[in-house]
């Protein structure tokens, strides 16, 4: 097979995003979109891949690094004809097929790709498009024919008179070229159109004028090859994406129990017979097992968490690592770094931050365990707040195995509660607790005896 390149072109601020953020760095399904293009190319194994950049250069330059790619700068964004000009330098002893294609189109499949790319080898036409037909053309560039169905231009929206508007054949943006034909008509492409800009698609006349053979691959899924421009578009490609990973999901063994209601980014993996109930959402690197149960009304974002893990309704868990068998919430709120063992369990209105649990240990009721290190068994009582924080600076609270703190008890950190002891409930401990033992910091219980009676009397 002829060696092929990539063009992706990438440069756009996006202004009808009406953003701060460069366009090719919105998220789609939890990724920028670039991510999700490169995804699409990579298959394809076209080397080199160069992405032409601009806006918010830094930030992409910063991105890219994670890639197998090269990048060109367009300083000046006029037009993604001047955009491949860019990549030009790039490409100077590259003499194969060029596949180009663009930082908005998020949601093209590699076989689509390679199907464009055999085609026009196939041909050997020295350009060929992937058009689509689309019940509302608007916005996009016209795939004009001729009374043969050869096509002869395509033309721009707003370029576009009434007769040509009705046309509902347009230009996805992405082709594939012979690459000395494309670019020697790049430089004849003038930027005489409405937004006085070097457009791409100028150089389709441009090849038949040079009697070229141009050819045109039609995508059967105007779905995939959406171009977004507009929040609108971003919102109807995010909602295409979405629903191809809870495909990939249920095809994998997971159930959801109302898929449409079931958020999961792009990069999730989760287990067979792991139930996801409505209102869930699963975002970021997040790893779940088997036999799991993530509730209604869920948040997780960025977590490992192993097999048999039950997530209750309305909890939060973030960056964090959840063992086998776990327990949390309802209501529960566990984040930045914490580490749950195996079969321990987290119950209502429990916020945990930065802490350690051992197995089987339990903290079922109204709790904060912050800058904590739990052992095994050990049981937290309703109330119990770690005061890890001293208006300064964090400190560390150790409570070793089997250690047992009543209810409502504030443990002023630094602070280490030793193995198996007891801490009486309503208890301040600013000291530490030697193994074994008993720890009460609170008032001794005073009883007034007659003092209700005395008062009703007097009443
Ligand atoms: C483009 C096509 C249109 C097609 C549509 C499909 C042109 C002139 N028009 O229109 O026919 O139907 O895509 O989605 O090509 N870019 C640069 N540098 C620039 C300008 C753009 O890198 O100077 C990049 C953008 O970041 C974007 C891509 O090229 O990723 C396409 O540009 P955009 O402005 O979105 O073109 P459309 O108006 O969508
Ligand atoms: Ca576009």
């Amino acid at each position: 097979m002829p060696s092929t390149a990539c063009i992706i072109l990438a440069a756009g601020e996006g202004t009808r995003l009406k953003s701060k953020i460069p366009k090719a760095l919105q998220l789609l399904c939890g990724r920028p979109l670039i991510s999700h293009v490169l995804a699409a190319v990579q298959p394809t194994e076209a080397d080199p891949i160069v992405v032409v950049i601009g806006a918010g250069r830094g930030q992409m330059t910063a991105l890219l690094q994670d890639y197998q790619v090269e990048i060109a700068y367009q300083s000046e964004l006029v037009g993604t004809g001047h955009a491949v000009i860019c990549a030009q330098p790039l490409l100077q002893d590259f003499s194969g097929d060029i596949l180009v294609t663009c930082g908005d189109i998020p949601l093209v499949r590699p076989q689509t790709l390679q199907r464009l790319v055999r085609e026009h080898q196939r041909t050997g036409a020295a350009a060929t498009i992937l058009t689509t037909r689309c019940d509302d053309p608007t916005g996009y560039g016209r795939i004009v024919r001729d009374e043969e169905g050869c096509v002869q231009s395509i033309v721009e929206h707003r370029d576009a008179d009434e007769q040509i508007r009705q046309i509902n054949e347009i230009n996805t943006s992405i082709y594939c070229f012979q690459a000395q034909p494309l670019f020697a008509a790049l430089h004849q492409v003038s930027s005489d159109n409405t937004q006085g800009e070097y457009y791409l698609t100028d150089v389709i006349p441009q090849l038949l004028g040079q009697g070229l053979p141009v050819a045109a691959v039609i995508a059967d899924d105007p779905d995939e090859v959406m171009g977004i421009n507009t929040r609108a578009q971003q919102a109807a490609a995010e909602r295409v994406a979405r629903q191809r990973v809870r495909q990939r999901l249920m095809e994998a063994g997971v159930t959801l129990i109302d898929p449409p209601s079931t958020f999961i980014d792009d990069q999730v993996q989760i287990g067979r017979d792991t139930v996801v109930w409505p209102g869930a959402f699963i975002r970021g690197n997040t790893q779940i097992g088997d036999d799991c149960v993530i509730g209604g009304h869920t948040l997780i974002s960025d977590c490992q968490i192993a097999d048999g893990v039950h997530i209750n309704h309305c909890s939060v868990v973030a960056d964090s690592q959840v063992g086998q068998g776990v327990q949390i919430g309802p209501f529960a709120h566990i984040r930045d770094e914490t580490t749950i063992q195996r079969d321990s369990y987290i119950g209502s209105f429990a916020e945990v931050v930065r802490s350690h649990l051992g197995p089987q240990t339990t903290d079922k009721h109204f709790s904060y365990l912050g800058d904590a290190r739990l052992g095994s068994n050990v049981n937290i009582g309703a109330g119990v707040i770690t005061c890890n924080y001293d208006g300064r600076s964090k400190h560390l609270t150790i409570i070793e195995d089997g250690a047992f703190i009543g209810s409502d008890a504030a443990i002023v950190a630094p602070v280490t509660i030793g193995k198996g002891a007891y801490v009486g409930a309503g208890s301040v401990i600013t000291k530490d607790v030697p193994a074994g033992s008993l720890a009460v910091g609170r008032a001794d219980q005073k009883n007034i005896e007659g003092w209700a009676d005395r008062r009703r009397s007097r009443e």
